[in-house]
């Protein structure tokens, strides 16, 4: 089995429908969107309003049009990877919730929390299933409700979250495309730099976790900026330099959306052109595990059979990584 790869043979999103604009929050925390604009490249991000409605609601939008795109029976799908910071209960794992609403009833499903980094981490975990020859149709859903644990007081985050939800279809591919490589890293040093420190078994919730703010994420920016740099650069000339990948043989970054700033330096160290960058953080802002299946999913238009995709991500934990796959599909 050592050639099956797994490629991903469809992609699907879904943002909600409010939107939350620089200007609005101009007149919550002091801050403008010039300041946004030049510091993030943010200028709106979508928010999930209404009662009770957690990550499963989005999650599973983007699920159900997957299976729908793709003509994919819910019966079909072998395994579901829910990739999430903020699923709907600490347990039973959204990725459970999810096979219920979606009708997944042969799947097994679990919860993949890597933060930012979670969608990557889901793709390479769930590739392995394919690769292994076990599983035959393998969905990652990365979805995230970031306005649940946002601090809309606190100017330093409550500007960079939004909402959403991007899945992909992973399957069997024995002619080349599909995920080639992957480099994963954890470094949990950096755990303090961005965290929510309420509401799990260390810190459970109480009603001085509540007033001190502790079930909110909290992030030092400037740290986290500065690492996030260095080794989201690091990680994709890593991936480029053993596939022997030049700046030209790339066809698409396909970055996490943090920051553009950070983008940028990922793409400058590649030696890959901004029009070669995918980006949408100027409508969704920084959707956690879902930055990447977004992208994709707004790209997916102008993708080709072949292209040379690499995929990079950082986030709290600290936890990041690349990946290298070849698209599998022209558009349809
Ligand atoms: O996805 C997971 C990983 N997360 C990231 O990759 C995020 C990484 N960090 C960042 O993207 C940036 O650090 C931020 C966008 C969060 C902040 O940008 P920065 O250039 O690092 O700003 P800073 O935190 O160093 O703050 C610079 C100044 C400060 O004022 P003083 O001390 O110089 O007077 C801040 O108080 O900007 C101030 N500031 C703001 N001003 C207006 C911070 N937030 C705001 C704001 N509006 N929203």
């Amino acid at each position: 089995m050592g050639n099956v790869k797994a490629s991903i043979t469809g992609v699907c999103g879904y943002v909600p429908d409010y939107v939350l604009t620089n200007k609005e929050l101009e007149s919550l925390v002091e801050t403008s969107d010039e300041w946004i604009i030049t510091r993030t490249g943010i200028k709106e991000r979508r928010i999930l309003k209404g009662e009770g409605l957690g990550t499963s609601h989005m999650a599973q939008e983007a699920v159900k049009g997957l299976l729908a795109k793709t003509n994919t029976k819910a019966e079909e799908i072998d395994l579901l990877i829910c990739c999430t910071t903020t699923p709907d209960y600490v347990f039973p794992a959204t990725g459970n919730l999810l096979c219920d609403m979606c009708g997944l009833k042969n799947a097994f499903s679990f919860d993949m929390n890597a933060a930012c980094s979670g969608f990557l981490y889901g793709l390479v975990t769930g590739s392995q299933y394919i690769e292994s020859g076990k599983f035959k149709k393998v969905i990652v859903v990365g979805a995230d409700k970031m306005s649940a644990i946002v601090n809309y007081k606190d100017r330093n985050t409550c500007i960079l979250f939004g909402d959403g939800a991007g899945a992909v279809l992973l399957e069997p591919d024995t002619e080349g495309y599909g995920v080639l490589d992957s480099v994963l890293k954890t470094d949990g040093a950096g755990a303090q730099y961005l965290i929510m420190k309420g509401g799990g078994s260390r810190h459970p919730a109480t009603i001085e976790s509540v007033m001190s703010n502790a079930h909110f994420a909290h992030q030092e920016g400037a740290t986290v900026f500065k690492f996030a740099v260095k080794n989201m650069a690091d990680v994709a000339a890593d991936i480029m330099e053993r596939n022997q990948l030049s700046g030209d043989d790339v066809a698409w970054l396909v970055p996490h959306q943090a920051n553009k700033r950070i983008i940028d330096a990922t793409a400058e160290r590649m030696g890959v052109g901004p029009e070669k960058v995918m980006m949408n953080i100027q409508r969704y802002g920084n959707t956690t595990s879902a930055t990447l299946p977004l992208v994709l999913w707004d790209y997916e238009k102008q993708l080709k059979k072949g292209d040379k995709l690499v995929l990079a991500a950082f986030g709290g934990g600290f936890t990041w990584g690349s990946v290298y796959l070849k698209w599998a599909y022209d558009p349809k």
